[in-house]
């Protein structure tokens, strides 16, 4: 089978390395917020071209404690999508905000700035931006609108590490960053692991505290935090996976081209190229296509694992059936969670198992 990820198959030295790694935070008798985790924020934050990192226990805590750190709660609207991961729209909810879902554009699945123009109120006081599939995309009308609006830009970056527009990365552009290192994303961890980035200091103090019961120095609470910090061994182990984030990346990048170039199916749609080779990561490469379950089944028949990101738009969640959202509806991204397929891409897949992928998917017929 050709897997959607294949953490096995990476090389004998990355793995040596993370057992000296493991090893190193063992025999340190330091487990959670050490020195490995504060050598890794500012590690993370340097590659993102900001000043301040501050590890967090995922992604999906990075998105609360920036917007509780920027002031966002109870009576505020954050706008995003309902074509991301549920914990975008649930760490909005955590915050004690109202998310408001926007519709996205067809070509690249990505917010559309007019249904989120649509979307604003008096209330909105931050866009969730997400970099879905790895792709950032016109950030200077994002960052205009905000500014225009007195709107604060988070931008969910949990799939885009790494990707830049004009020399400016994933992650510098709004107020903060917010950063999964799942297992499966683009630098991941062996458990959970996230961090929040920004150029602003006292943003970093203040998400410092949250994310650590809200304490200032030690059993001093002026906030009502929670627990999400960033522990020892997953900080020294992505220390070491970032080493090889380029070439992964670098290798991520010509399998899509490779499949830019070699589907040649009618019925198979690739998604909009980027502006640029740097502003996508592929952490996702996905199709189209009308039959996307029949697709699906044809690649399995043809050993090609797949995926669905998402088969269920969160408004179509049970949780959020009554969510605010665009007043002129959410088609476009009901349309793309009907179609949508992730076929592999990931740094370990080698040409013959690319050109498998693309011969299956050419010889789909949709009967
Ligand atoms: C777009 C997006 N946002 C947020 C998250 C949440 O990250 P985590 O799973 O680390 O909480 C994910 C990961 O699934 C994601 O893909």
């Amino acid at each position: 089978m050709i897997l959607m990820n294949d953490f096995k198959a990476e090389p004998p030295e990355l793995h040596q390395a993370m057992l000296g790694a493991a090893s190193r935070v063992l025999e340190s008798g330091w487990y959670v917020l050490g020195r490995e985790v504060e050598v890794f924020e500012r590690q993370w934050a340097a590659e993102c071209g900001v000043a301040y990192g501050v590890g967090v226990g995922n992604g999906m805590d990075a998105i609360e404690i920036a917007l509780r750190s920027l002031g966002i709660g109870p009576g505020d609207e954050v706008i995003t999508t309902p074509m991301t991961a549920f914990a975008t729209v649930l760490a909005i909810v955590r915050a004690g905000a109202t998310p408001v879902l926007a519709d996205i554009d067809r070509q690249t699945a990505l917010m559309s700035i007019d249904s989120a123009r649509r979307c604003i109120t008096l209330r909105t006081k931050a866009i969730v931006l997400v970099h879905l599939y790895g792709q950032i995309r016109a950030m200077d009308a994002w960052t205009e609108l905000c500014a225009a609006r007195g709107i604060l830009l988070v931008e969910d970056c949990a799939q885009a590490h790494l990707a830049s527009l004009n020399g400016n990365m994933a992650g510098s552009f709004g107020a903060a960053g917010a950063f999964s290192f799942y297992p499966t994303k683009n630098l991941g961890a062996v458990g959970d692991a996230g961090m929040l980035v920004s150029d602003d200091e006292a943003l970093a103090r203040k998400a410092a505290k949250l994310r650590n019961y809200g304490q200032s120095v030690r059993y001093y609470h002026p906030e009502m935090g929670l627990n999400s910090r960033l522990d020892e061994m997953q900080a020294a182990i992505l220390g070491e996976r970032l080493k090889w984030l380029p070439e992964f990346t670098t290798r991520r990048r010509e399998i899509a081209d490779a499949y830019l170039s070699g589907i040649d199916n009618p019925l198979v749609k690739c998604m909009a190229v980027p502006e640029s080779p740097q502003a996508h990561v592929y952490h996702l490469f996905v199709v189209n296509c009308a039959q996307r379950d029949k697709l699906q089944a044809h690649l399995r028949t043809h050993q090609v694992q797949t995926h669905i990101h998402y088969p269920i738009p969160i408004h179509q969640q049970e949780s959020c059936l009554n969510i605010a959202r665009d007043p002129l509806g959410l088609a476009n991204s009901e349309h793309h969670a009907a179609t949508c397929l992730s076929i592999p891409c990931h740094p370990q897949m080698a040409d013959a198992e690319v050109d498998v992928v693309i011969a299956a998917l050419n010889s789909f017929s949709g009967e």
